[in-house]
């Protein structure tokens, strides 16, 4: 038998080595407000808004992963300035809530970065993307999906076309993240 893995799918994880001095200035200013109205359901974009100047270095070290990404799959040079940011927005999940699957379309990469997160909070689950053409019954669907564990300050990357959802936070704190859209830079 010949096998041929083809077409893996490119999941990446950075650490933020800003991320405590930034989470700081982040509850500092977002502290008594609620979160859920900087999230994506009411099109805000943080990187543009009032308070963009403390998602700058944020927004910047994004393009760097991306750049990373990019250069360590593809092995092809990449620089952040191919990159740009195209949205963000924040992610409050209260314990007991969860996000449904989706993907983010028409973007070339999804990057998502945990200011806030404890064990249990609810897992980034990463579906296979095999399993989303409907070629399968769901009790054919085996070891269909993948999860990964929101360790505070680090950024997860991946493609947007990839199916994800949070599972449900079953910690007694709210899990906050900020997604952003990147996009290719013409
Ligand atoms: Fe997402």
């Amino acid at each position: 038998m010949n096998k041929y893995k083809l077409f893996p799918t490119n999941v990446a994880t950075f650490q933020y080595d800003n991320h405590k001095q930034f989470k700081e200035s982040f509850l500092k200013i977002y502290k008594d407000k609620n979160l859920k109205k900087f999230d994506h359901a009411q099109g805000v974009d943080i990187f543009q808004g009032d308070n963009k100047d403390i998602f700058y270095d944020l927004g910047e070290f994004f393009k760097k992963c991306a750049s990373d990404y990019v250069t360590g799959f593809h092995s092809s040079n990449s620089s952040p300035e191919d990159f740009k940011i195209a949205n963000g927005w924040i992610n409050t999940i209260k314990p007991n809530d969860f996000l449904h699957p989706h993907a983010h379309r028409l973007r070339y990469l999804a990057a998502t970065y945990y200011l806030q997160s404890k064990m249990d909070c609810g897992n980034l689950v990463i579906m296979d993307p095999r399993s989303g053409v409907g070629w399968l019954k769901p009790e054919e669907v085996v070891n269909d999906r993948q999860e990964f564990m929101p360790i505070e300050g680090t950024v997860t990357i991946f493609p947007g076309w990839l199916l994800h959802y949070v599972a449900p936070n079953k910690s007694q704190t709210d899990r906050i993240s900020i997604t952003t859209n990147i996009a290719l830079k013409k």
